[in-house]
């Protein structure tokens, strides 16, 4: 069997490793390190497969989440409602621009932000609503939106873990995840559906001026070459990553289905067991699986996780500590919230690995060993 790993880059980059090797010596050849041609002809690709009106290409997914905050126009002391239970970068940009953290709880089966929490947490401070679509599955946006519009709310989606996440409306009408909102955001960390080989991300809008203001912010400020109208940042993606990212993203739908495969394995082996519960797919989501997420009920998660790692199974616990119990947060006062769906979670989650170059060997030694020790 081959050695088994959380997310296998590896073996990915070796099935495309011509096209990728030739793409990045295309761009030594041209020099063009920063702002070339590939980071052009990728943003155009991405927009299209997105049925975004503007991508705009940034250094990482934190950046682009930071970028999209700036240019909202927030004042310090504005309110931005975001769940607990995500990456910190999520929240840690609110805090590091000034603004004002505020948790809602999310649901126990999506993992998503709950529209109702989210209601009853918006004041007239509120400025700005960041739902995330946790390991691949879309946040509930219709209701979100409905929300967001009803009280005059900006919606900035961080994408980072579900690209290629499609999102089914009442009316049938589909779009992807982070384009239905007024902004979205996501990451390119190697070990992401869409991974590079090094850090990147991107913003998408259909809205002209904040996608002309987003540019303006992730160049100094800048339209124009020493002009600098606003306070901005220094935020690119570079030519190399433009290039390996525009030949990965002509496979990023398939690199899905063997996510979903993944997951279906996954999903049969665990079927109907009293302490397992397999991630819940809502109708409206197509799952991009950024990770295969089980909720164990009388289980030392602890246990299975080092019982694994002694067998050289990787498995992770995402996230520990949700956001509003970490020290970073002390200020706002949220440590002793009640985030009883949040905290329940943080408990009982773990990952198993999950990426496009599972085979069957691989995932049945996993889901033996998971019931082995579970039903021991
Ligand atoms: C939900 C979420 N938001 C934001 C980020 C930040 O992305 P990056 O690591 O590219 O800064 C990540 C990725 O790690 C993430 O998972």
């Amino acid at each position: 069997m081959r050695p088994i790993q959380m997310v296998d880059t590896k073996t990915q980059y070796h099935k495309i490793k011509p096209m990728v090797d030739t793409a990045i010596m295309q761009v030594i050849e041209s020099s063009a390190f920063i702002n070339g041609k590939a980071v052009q002809d990728f943003a155009i690709n991405l927009s299209t497969y997105m049925g975004a009106k503007h991508t705009i290409p940034c250094a990482n997914g934190t950046d682009a989440l930071q970028i999209a905050m700036m240019a909202l126009g927030l004042q310090p002391g504005d309110e931005v409602i975001t769940p607990s239970f995500t990456y910190i970068a999520t929240t840690e940009v609110i805090a590091l621009l000034r603004l004002t953290p505020v948790f809602a709880e999310v649901d126990a089966k999506t993992f998503c932000m709950d529209p109702v929490a989210l209601e009853k947490a918006i004041t007239p401070k509120t400025k700005a609503i960041v739902p995330v679509h946790l390991y691949g599955h879309a946040a509930p946006m219709e209701e979100i939106m409905a929300i967001a519009k009803k009280y005059d709310i900006y919606v900035i989606e961080d994408n980072a873990q579900a690209i290629g996440c499609n999102y089914t409306f009442t009316d049938s009408s589909k779009k992807k995840t982070g384009v239905i909102g007024h902004i979205g955001t996501t990451s390119f960390y190697p070990s992401k559906n869409l991974g590079a080989f090094g850090d990147g991300g991107a913003i998408f809008t259909n809205d002209d001026v904040l996608a002309n203001k987003m540019k303006m912010i992730a160049n100094h400020g800048q339209n124009k070459k020493y002009y600098h109208e606003l306070v901005g940042c220094n935020s690119r993606l570079d030519s190399i990553q433009a290039a390996i990212l525009d030949i990965k993203l002509n496979y990023l739908d398939e690199y899905i289905v063997a996510r979903r495969k993944a997951a279906d394995f996954y999903d049969r082996a665990f079927a109907r067991h009293s302490k397992i519960k397999t991630p819940f797919r809502a109708p409206y989501s197509y799952h991009a699986f950024h990770q295969y997420t089980l909720v164990l009920e009388g289980v030392d998660r602890n246990g299975l996780n080092q019982f694994l790692a002694d067998l050289k199974i990787p498995s992770m616990i995402y996230y520990p500590v949700p956001g509003h119990k970490q020290k970073m947060f002390e200020q706002f006062n949220v440590a002793t919230q009640l985030m009883p769906v949040t905290d329940w979670l943080t408990e009982r989650v773990i990952s198993l690995p999950m990426h496009t170059e599972l085979d069957e060997e691989q995932l049945n030694f996993i889901s033996t060993k998971v019931l082995e020790y579970i039903n021991k």
